[in-house]
């Protein structure tokens, strides 16, 4: 069994669908063992408490010289394997992303490669999308590396864009059509490779 860290920093709509698909067997190979963080009044927290899920806030703010050392104590003293990004605004080193090599996925609500990288995070992504005139956007989960949103790519749905689109309608419906189904795809993916790397 891989046990997962979900990182979090908001609303946790994304954890949600972990959470759900999880307790409907949906995610076998994988234990949402711990959530993490980076804000202490993410309501994400309040959805793991009401699971059951331990959890940890870890402020960047707080804690700007040992930010990654402190996440990473926590990720040991939980034996965790695997961590999924679920809407968590923090960018993680090199050093850090090199140490969890093929072990970190994130989930990023464009059709990567367009509408990611620095700055393109949240709403932001959908105004762009909607600004640039795109008639198909979509959901794209990948391995996490030191650049952001450009590790190789594990799942995409596409969306398509309705006249009359606002970023937040966009926004809800890129959640629901593509980020809330294909994040638990790609985390039982992930988490049944390394539980064979595991056992053997
Ligand atoms: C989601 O749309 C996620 O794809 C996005 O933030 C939102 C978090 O919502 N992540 C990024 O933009 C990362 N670059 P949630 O807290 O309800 O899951």
């Amino acid at each position: 069994m891989t046990k997962i860290a979900v990182f979090v920093s908001g609303g946790g709509t994304n954890l949600q669908a972990l959470i759900d698909a999880s307790e409907a067997g949906k995610i076998p190979h994988g234990e949402i063992a711990l959530v993490l963080s980076s804000s202490p009044t993410a309501y994400a927290l309040e959805r793991a408490r009401k699971h059951g899920i331990p959890s940890v806030v870890v402020s960047r703010k707080e804690h700007p010289e040992d930010f990654e050392a402190m996440i990473e104590s926590a990720l040991s003293e939980n034996g965790i394997d695997m961590i999924v990004l679920a809407g968590f605004m923090s960018i993680l080193s090199a050093e850090f992303t090199e140490k969890y090599e093929n072990r970190i996925i994130n989930v990023h609500p464009s059709l990567i490669p367009s509408f990611c990288g620095k700055g393109f995070y949240g709403l932001r992504v959908h105004e762009a999308a909607l600004e640039y005139g795109v008639k198909v956007t979509g959901a794209t989960v990948h391995f996490v590396n030191s650049i952001p949103d450009g590790g190789r790519i594990i799942l995409q749905r596409a969306v398509y864009i309705q006249e009359g689109d606002t970023p937040e309608v966009l926004q809800r419906r890129v959640m629901e059509e593509a980020e809330w189904k294909i994040l638990p795809e790609a985390c039982e993916k992930v988490a049944f490779e390394l539980s064979q790397h595991k056992e053997a």
